[in-house]
Order: C-alpha cells, then structure tokens, then sequence
C-alpha cells in the first residue's frame, strides 16, 4: 500500500502530501501520527525553512477517518490527532496549505493555524461538528468568530454550513482563492518555494511575534474544546451520527 502521506523534500520546503484517495484522504491515527513526526522534524532541522500540507488537486481531506472516531477514538491529549495539531501550533517555520476540492472538519480546522492558505475557488469547506453530535476544536470556537464575527461563524459552527475556497478567501480564512485545483497547488509551492530567499531567522521571529498574543488563550480554549470533543465522542449523538455515516450506503 503507498503511504498515506507522501513527504517530500525540494529544497529547504517540506511538502507533506495527503495521499489516501480511495478514503479522500480522511486521516487516521497512523497520519496523524506521521504528520506530528515530520512537523516536528522540520521544526528542529536547520535545512528546512518551509512546510507545504496538501492533498491533491481533487481533494485536500474528508477530516478526520469515521471508522476510526467509532473504533478508536482519541481519549486525551497523549492521541496522534493532538500531537499533530500541538506539532502545527509549535511549529517555528511557515507552514503553507494548498486546498482543493473537500476540505472538511480538522481539514479546515487546521487551516487556521497555518501561514498561508492558497484554496481553489470551488474548494469546499465545511466543519460539521455539530451535525456529527461533536463540538468545534482546535480553537475555532474562538479564532472563527474573532475573524467573521459571532453571526457568520454561528452560521459555520452551529448549523455546519459548508463554505467555498473563493469566500474562505474574503473571510480571511484563506490567503487567496485561484481558478482551480492545480492553481492552488502550484501557486502554494511558488510562494512557499520563496521562504528558502529570506532571512530565516527573521522570518522566525515574525511568526513568533504574530501568534504570541494568543498563544496562551489559545491552548487553554484547546484544552477545553479537547475535553469536550472526546467526552461528545462517546455520546448517543455521536455514536448515532458516526455509524449514520459508516452505514449509509
Ligand atoms: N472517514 C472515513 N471514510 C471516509 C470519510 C471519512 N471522513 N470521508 C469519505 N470517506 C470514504 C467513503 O466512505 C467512501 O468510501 P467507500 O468507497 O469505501 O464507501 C470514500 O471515502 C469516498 O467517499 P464519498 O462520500 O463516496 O465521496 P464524495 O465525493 O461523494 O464525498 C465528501 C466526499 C468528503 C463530501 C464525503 O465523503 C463526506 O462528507 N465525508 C465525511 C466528512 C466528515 O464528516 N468528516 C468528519 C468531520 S469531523
């Protein structure tokens, strides 16, 4: 089986590509896993300046595997999927994403806590916690109606409306919005590729001083969404909803 996520080094830029199309690619605790490990290493390594995440130019990811929320579902803090976004959140470098096609739960979830977000114009983006009986993660609850507003981010996180690449991009969720997938992708690399010209060290400091302010509040609003997400997990609602998916066919 080719692995579910391809790394791939050109330069100072990491690029770690979702690659589980048959699933569209949905992540599981093994890609998550090996996510963390590669951020983790590009974080620490003096040879990389920038990292790329993408999938391909159909589709970014389906968020997190369903069978893998009913069979093994993240408990803690200590669980691959945390890992991978604490890795994202700690990481010193710029991590840019290109998005095309689904980009759905932690797929848009984790576009918040990246640099620069390049998304196809009909890229669709959806978070439907709510509608799977869980709750917003990974500090959406609060980064979203800071950047839209209370109303609009209701609209997102209460009801689980989907949303496209090109308003992802008005909203400021996104960097820009190009006219298809494989726009996305190249122009994601072109700006990511520019990262190996400047200045490191400032680069770093900068990225250090955008997110500091935040930094703290952020984790603890992590913790907390955390806490409820797994606890929602093992809820009536959820397990119904989950095998609702699993079982639809
Ligand atoms: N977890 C596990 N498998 C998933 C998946 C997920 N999150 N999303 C899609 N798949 C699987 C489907 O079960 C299907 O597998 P099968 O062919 O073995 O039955 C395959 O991927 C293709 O999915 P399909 O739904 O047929 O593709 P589509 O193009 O019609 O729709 C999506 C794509 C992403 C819109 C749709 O699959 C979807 O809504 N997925 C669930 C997203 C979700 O709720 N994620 C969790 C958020 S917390």
């Amino acid at each position: 089986m080719p692995d579910a996520i391809h790394v791939e080094r050109e330069g100072g830029l990491l690029t770690l590509r979702l690659n589980r199309p048959d699933k569209k690619n949905a992540l599981t605790r093994a890609m998550y896993a090996q996510l963390a490990e590669a951020l983790s290493e590009a974080d620490q390594s003096p040879e990389i300046n920038a990292v790329l995440i993408t999938g391909s130019a159909e589709c970014f990811t389906a968020g997190n595997d369903i069978a893998d929320f009913i069979e093994q579902p993240p408990s803690n803090l200590d669980s691959p999927v945390f890992h991978f976004m604490l890795s994202l959140l700690d990481c010193r470098k710029p991590v840019i994403a290109a998005v095309a096609g689904a980009a759905v739960g932690i797929g848009t979830t984790l576009l918040l806590h990246c640099d620069l977000v390049y998304v196809s114009r009909d890229a669709r983006l959806r978070m439907p916690f709510v509608n799977l009986g869980l709750c917003p993660e990974f500090g959406s609850s609060l980064i979203l109606p800071r950047l839209l507003g209370h109303a609009k981010a209701a609209e997102l996180l209460l009801l689980g409306e989907g949303f496209s690449g090109e308003q992802a991009a008005v909203w400021g969720v996104a960097t820009e919005a190009l006219g298809s997938g494989e726009a996305a992708l190249a122009k994601a690399r072109e700006m990511a590729l520019r990262f190996e010209a400047l200045p490191a060290e400032a680069v770093r400091i900068s990225k250090q001083l955008m997110k500091a302010p935040d930094r703290e509040l952020l984790r603890k609003v992590i913790e907390e969404e955390g806490a409820l997400f797994t606890e929602r997990l093992r809820s009536p609602e959820a397990l119904a909803a989950l095998s609702g998916f699993i079982n639809r066919r």
